[in-house]
């Protein structure tokens, strides 16, 4: 088999067999493929798109790319979440040491920042000592010591999906259907969890920008899962502005341990109290309903919060940080970007707050492309709220001071102001089951 053959018939608009996609995700993890020809198919599935059996094989191809992990010896029932990405989105920071804090075990894979869009893996790396490379004896024995564990892609889990995200990340593959749904539910099979939720992202900061798109990559992904012998649910969420107020690696880290204090933004909070519902619901604790309610009992008496702790110190972090996140390296520069006119925030372009964040350093530009870790954007207003004229709508945060202009500029062209107050929008546009 020749990967030539292979990108030229996709490219035509063929269907790709089993065997060639198994062949192509073995050069991916093996090495043997080079980067030009794996970013050639990727972007020849952009154009054509998979059929759904095409998709399902490249999730199980990616699933099986790493070594076999044996997850029965952690015991209990495991149940994760995903999220397909959005800006300002540190959900699984608050929600896995919920569900954790509630006696169910979350053996969390996660993934860095993609696109215009920040990962819990970077982010969580914005903690001082913080690894997400654990060996398979310490993932499993964590889990089953403090309940919950967080890793990003490694040799032994869904190694194929590691190189094919850094691919995609700087070659405008990102935002593809079955190639979303492979790394996302190829990632999470791999982990073997129970129960899955995942957190499809609508707008126009995310990667599916219309609820009808979101609505079929979620019911794409809950039947991959399904059919996998996994209880799936997908919750549709609102990416047409950043969820919270911070965006960039350890602003949102703050953001999540106010959030995990009960301090958090109005918006990240109920996401979070939601998703954490259906997680809880799916391993057995009720209804979504009484979830969510045990997960609010969960921050209000501290044990959300001590969760986290305990799971940045188990994996090398300095805890002292969740202790006092005013102890976070700050940027060595920051800026104000004001409004030039009075008015209702009408609408902002989500996807354009997210690249002006990766402007300031807080995302990558190449996969080589070291991050800063202090660098985003704190949001003083958002959607529906006033602004005067000269007023403050947000805070830009870098070490490198020349790059301020131009995010600010892409910022601001990005945030619609006008004169009537916009009507609201949902926070969940739906579940799918
Ligand atoms: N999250 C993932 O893990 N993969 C994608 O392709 C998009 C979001």
């Amino acid at each position: 088999m020749r990967m030539y053959d292979i990108i030229k018939k996709k490219r035509d608009g063929g269907e790709l067999s089993t065997e060639e996609i198994d062949f192509f995700i073995r050069g991916v993890t093996d090495g043997s493929i080079p980067d030009y020809q794996i970013s050639a198919l990727c972007m020849a599935i952009y154009y054509r798109g998979m059929s759904v059996r095409e998709t399902c094989d490249l999730t199980f191809a990616v699933r099986d790319s790493g070594d076999k992990t044996d997850f029965s010896a952690i015991k209990g029932i495991r149940v994760d979440k995903h999220s397909t990405g959005g800006v300002g989105d540190k959900t699984s920071l608050v929600v896995a040491p919920i569900v954790a804090a509630l006696g169910v075990k979350v053996a969390k894979m996660s993934g860095r920042g993609l696109g215009h869009t920040g990962g819990t893996v970077d982010k969580l790396e914005a903690i001082d000592g913080f690894r997400t490379t654990l060996s398979e004896e310490e993932f499993i024995a964590q889990v089953n010591r403090i309940g919950l564990a967080i890793v990003g892609q490694s040799r032994q889990f869904a190694p194929a999906d590691k190189k094919l995200y850094a691919l995609r990340d700087v070659t405008a593959t990102v935002d593809s259907m079955p190639l979303i749904a492979a790394s996302i539910m190829g990632k999470k099979l791999a982990a073997d969890d129970d129960c899955i939720v995942l957190d499809v992202k609508t707008g126009s900061g995310s990667f599916m920008k219309s609820v009808e798109k979101s609505r079929e990559l979620a019911q794409l992904m809950v039947d991959i899962g399904k059919s996998a012998g996994k209880k799936m649910v997908a919750l549709i969420t609102n990416m047409d502005r950043p969820l919270g107020y911070a965006i960039g690696n350890s602003l949102e880290v703050i953001e999540a341990v106010e959030t995990l204090c009960g301090r958090g933004p109005a918006d990240f909070t109920e996401v979070c109290l939601t998703l954490a519902g259906h997680m809880l619901s799916l391993a057995g604790m009720g209804t979504p309903e009484e979830g969510r309610e045990l997960a609010k009992q969960v921050i209000a008496d501290g044990r959300a919060l001590k969760k986290f702790a305990e799971v940045v110190a188990a994996q090398g972090g300095d805890a002292s940080l969740i202790e006092d996140p005013s102890k976070f390296k700050k940027a060595k520069y920051e800026y104000p970007v004001k409004s030039a006119v009075s008015g209702y925030i009408h609408g902002v372009d989500t996807e354009a707050y997210g690249l002006s964040s990766l402007m300031l350093g807080a995302g990558r530009n190449t996969a080589e492309d070291a991050i800063d870790y202090s660098a985003g954007i704190v949001l003083k207003k958002k959607t529906g709220e006033f602004v005067q004229k000269g007023e403050t709508i947000a805070v830009l945060y870098s070490d490198n001071a020349t790059c301020f202009v131009a995010a600010a500029e892409k910022l601001l062209a990005a945030t619609a102001v006008e004169r009537e107050k916009p009507a609201d929008e949902p926070l969940v546009y739906g579940v799918v089951v």
